[in-house]
This record gives structure tokens, sequence and C-alpha cells, in this order.
């Protein structure tokens, strides 16, 4: 395979145009139980981590917001709640996430405010300019090139837009890391056998949350696609991070 062509896919590498097709199996196989097994498999943390999200990026009324990789809209049902007014446009490669998402939707009342379009973060939908706020939330790492993902954020936010990564990290201490991954290596498959029947998609979750960038290189990247004031703030010592930029 020539080198140009190729990507990871976890630990495989695999022909960069087979990527999209692989990552949309995972997540079609596990959009009926994904909101539980969340929950199951971080022990309810992730909750915190996007409470976390929030916090930093404080919800306005009336603000436009693309959740790109959006899968069952938890970060867009968080961002209505905080803002009280608003819209969300729910964006990922994965059908049957979204379906899962407007589900809660009709539940919770919510149709007026929510639009969910199957699209590719490299190459959005959406014209220039059309949206206050753009969030990623677990998404970024299953992309084939998260840059031109970036790229993209920054070419439909307007000026004064502001972008919100969440994603797994590296934890900057090399024990704690091991321990880490002992947990990660062993019990996440394990547990995604168990309870989803479903061990390779938790398999390839750990090994793409390994292959990620970590805090400062994807700074770099936040930078690189124009984002000023970019920053990130650690979650849980790095597990997860969160990365801040605004198109100014
Ligand atoms: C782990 S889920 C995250 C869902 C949600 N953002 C959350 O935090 O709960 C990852 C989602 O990314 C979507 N995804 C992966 N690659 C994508 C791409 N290139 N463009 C859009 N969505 C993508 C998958 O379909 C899946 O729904």
């Amino acid at each position: 395979m020539n080198d140009e062509q190729t990507t990871h896919f976890g630990y495989q590498t695999v022909r960069e145009e087979e990527k999209a097709g692989r990552v949309r199996g995972v997540f079609t196989s596990v959009a009926s139980r994904y909101d539980v097994m969340n929950d199951v498999m971080s022990v309810g943390i992730h909750r915190l981590w996007k409470d976390a999200m929030m916090d930093w990026l404080a919800p306005r009324p009336g603000q436009k917001l693309l959740d790109v990789a959006g899968g069952t809209g938890d970060v867009s049902f968080r961002f209505l709640a905080r803002a009280g007014r608003g819209h969300a446009t729910v964006c990922d490669l994965t059908e049957p996430m979204l379906v899962e998402g407007r589900k809660r939707a009709e539940a919770e009342r919510l149709e007026d405010s929510l639009d969910w379009v199957v699209g590719d973060a490299m190459a959005l939908p959406f014209p220039n300019n059309s949206f206050d706020v753009y969030t990623i939330s677990f998404g970024i790492r299953n992309v084939t090139r998260p840059q031109k993902a970036l790229d993209e954020a920054y070419r439909v936010l307007r000026p004064g837009g502001r972008l919100m990564v969440l994603e797994f990290s590296q934890i900057p201490n090399d024990l704690m890391q091991r321990a880490y991954d002992l947990y990660s290596f062993n019990v996440i498959p394990a547990m995604g056998q168990l309870i989803a029947n479903d061990r390779d998609s938790y398999q390839y979750l750990v090994e793409s949350i390994r292959r990620f960038p970590d805090q400062e290189t994807f700074l770099g990247m936040v930078e690189a696609a124009g984002f000023e004031q970019a920053k990130y703030r650690n979650l849980s010592m790095g597990i997860a991070c969160l990365h801040s930029g605004w198109k100014l």
C-alpha cells in the first residue's frame, strides 16, 4: 500500500477511502445501545466532561449550533438546555445514530429546535459563515483527516464564532497512562462483548484513543485551521480534553 493513501483504523492500516465506511459500520452496530453504553463504559463520567464543555462554552439564547459527529445529539440537547432558546443542527455520517437522536427529540418535544443532517465532517453540507458555535464531541478522532474537519469548522463558522472540541487525549504521566491502558485495553473490549455482544467496536474505540494526537499537537492543528485564542483544558488528568478556538 502507498503510504499517502493509507490511514489508521484503530491499530490497523487501511486505505483512506475505506475508513469512513468502517467507522459507519462501528456506529451503525452500536447506535441503538450507544447512550446506555456511554454511561456504562465511562461510569457516567462522560456526563461530567460534557458539563465541563457546556461550562466553558456558556451557550447564549438564540445561538445557532452545528454539532458535528453529533450522533444521538447528546451535546446538542445539553446546549439547548443551557441556552434556553436556540437551534442545533446535528450532522453525522451514520444515519442510525441520528434516528436514535430524533426519537429523543420527539419524546422531549424539541423537534422544532433541532435539525438532523447526514454529512461528513470533512465536506460539510453548509454554506460559509453560517453558525455561531461548532462542537465536535468524541467525533474528530474517527475522522479520516482531522485537519480537514477543522478547516471545515472554520469555514462554516461566522466571524466571532466559537469552536469547541471534546476528545479523548493522553495522560501526561507515564505511570498513570500505563494503568489507564491496562484498564482500557482489557476491560473495555470485554465489557463491549458482554453488554453489547460487540468486542470489535470497543477494541477499535480504545485503539483509536491511543492513536489520537496529544493535547499540544492538536492545539497546533486548531491554530493551523485559522482559529485564534486557541486553548485547551484537561479533564480527568488528560483522559479527555477540551480544545477551544475563535474565528475572529
Ligand atoms: C463516539 S460518537 C459521538 C457522538 C456524540 N457526539 C457524543 O459525544 O455522544 C462518534 C460519532 O462520530 C460520527 N462520525 C465519525 N466520522 C465522521 C465524519 N467523518 N463525519 C461526521 N460524523 C462522523 C460517527 O458516526 C458517530 O456517530
